[in-house]
Formats: structure tokens, C-alpha cells, sequence
């Protein structure tokens, strides 16, 4: 099992740029210029754009760059992690995909993590000059990210799932060669597109739970799974 890595995927995450249909509404116009910035640069956040994001399509599903920190938090520090025995991509609830290298330190501070997003958005890449970037973002939609890993299905975790432990859910994700997908949205289920996908639909527990927490006892499942705590 020495080679054995596990893919874990935040689908759908509630992470991205202010969106043009609200880009000149007065509660975005005056937060952006607060912070120097334009209003098409800066995240969309709804505890900054409330007002704004009232009419705004799929709304429950956005605005929480914060799910992304804590989740990318948690995994990237995870003892899977630090053994190299994982790899985490975030699939935004806009169509882009966020590569990230395993050695990339996200800040640990909440102001921090927004400024590199927002860089990350804009230019595409972080560090912007870099040949090899520790994070990436590239316009895809999650089938093309399924394309691309060479998988067709996924392990979907979801509270509506049959109830799994997070080793064997672990697993079964290393056995059948498939992404463990984890929602990175506040409310709400997946997308039709996503569920379809799914080989399997598991829940750790009988209620629904925070995005990070769930991250956080998958990554300790495949901990004792690949025997590495
Ligand atoms: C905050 S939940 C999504 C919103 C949730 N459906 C709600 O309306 O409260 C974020 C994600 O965590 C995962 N999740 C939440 N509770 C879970 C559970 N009990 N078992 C497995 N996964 C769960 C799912 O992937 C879900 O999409």
C-alpha cells in the first residue's frame, strides 16, 4: 500500500469572484473600495454582500469562502497529508478547478487566505509568475475534472447516504480507484450532474455535519486505513 493515495475532491465550493449581475451594486461597490480593490476582483462573500446576493441564482449555495479555509485547512495539515498520501482539488460552484500542490501552505488567517484567493481568481495562478505554481485555477466543470483524473464515478459523501465508517469508506475509494467528493456549500444538495456520478452515497453520521468536520474524519479514516496513525 506504499503507493496508495487518496483523492479528495470539494465539489461545488462556495468560493468566487463577485459575478457581474451584482458587480455595481452599492453594498459590493463600497466593501471593494474599502479594500482598494474593484468590485469584479474581489470574493463573493455574503456576510459582505447580503443585500446583493438576494436575487442571485443558486444563492444558497454561495458566498462562504470561509467552508473553503477551514476545509483546505484541515487537509492540508493532516498527518494523509504530510505523508504525501493525498491529493485535494476544490471544484467551485462556478465552474472552475483549483489544483493544489500538497506542499501549499494556505494562511492561516481568514484576511490572508482572501487575498491569495482573490489573486488565485484573477491571474489564474499563485505564485503569478511561477512556472510551477503551488495552486492553480482553471475554467472546468466536475465531469471534465472526472475526465481528466481518468474516473467515471465518484464516492459521494452525503448525509442522505447509507451510513459508512471513514476507513471503510477509504477503502473503497482506494479499492475502486475513485475521488471521495465533498460538498464545499453551506445549504442544499448536489447538483443532479454530480449525484449521478456517484457509485456510492455514504454518511458518517445520522445528521448533517460542517464541510470540514466531514473532511476532517475522512482524512483520519484513511489515517488508519493506510496505517499511517
Ligand atoms: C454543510 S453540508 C451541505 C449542506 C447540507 N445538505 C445542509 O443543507 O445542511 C456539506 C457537505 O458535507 C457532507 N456531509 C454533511 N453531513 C454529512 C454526513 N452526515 N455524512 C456524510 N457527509 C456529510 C456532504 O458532502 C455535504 O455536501
Amino acid at each position: 500500500m506504499s503507493n496508495t493515495k487518496v483523492t479528495v475532491i470539494l465539489a461545488e465550493a462556495s468560493l468566487e469572484l463577485v459575478p457581474p449581475e451584482i458587480a455595481h451594486h452599492p453594498a459590493v461597490v463600497r466593501n471593494a473600495r474599502k479594500r482598494g480593490k474593484s468590485p469584479r476582483e474581489v470574493l463573493l462573500d455574503i456576510s459582505l454582500h447580503y443585500a446583493a446576493m438576494k436575487k442571485l441564482r443558486n444563492r444558497k449555495k454561495r458566498g462562504r469562502p470561509d467552508i473553503v479555509h477551514v476545509t483546505l485547512l484541515e487537509l492540508l495539515s493532516s498527518p494523509l497529508n504530510i505523508e504525501g498520501k493525498l491529493t485535494t482539488f476544490v471544484h467551485t460552484v462556478n465552474d472552475y478547478v483549483i489544483e493544489i500542490d500538497p506542499s501549499a501552505r494556505i494562511p492561516r488567517n481568514y484576511n490572508r487566505f482572501v487575498g491569495l484567493m482573490e489573486q488565485l481568481l484573477n491571474v489564474g495562478k499563485v505564485p503569478p509568475d511561477s512556472e510551477e505554481p503551488l495552486l492553480k485555477a482553471i475554467p472546468m466543470t466536475f465531469d471534465n475534472l472526472l475526465k481528466r483524473l481518468g474516473v467515471e464515478s465518484i464516492i459521494l459523501l452525503s448525509e442522505e447516504g447509507e451510513v459508512m465508517k471513514p476507513e471503510e469508506i477509504c477503502r473503497e475509494s482506494v479499492e475502486r480507484g475513485e475521488p471521495i467528493v465533498i460538498g464545499g456549500f453551506p445549504h442544499g444538495d448536489f447538483d443532479p450532474v454530480i449525484k449521478e456520478r456517484a457509485s456510492i452515497a455514504a454518511s458518517i453520521y445520522r445528521k448533517p455535519l460542517d464541510t470540514w468536520v466531514v473532511a476532517s474524519r475522512v482524512a483520519s479514516g484513511c489515517e488508519r486505513f493506510l496505517k499511517i496513525m
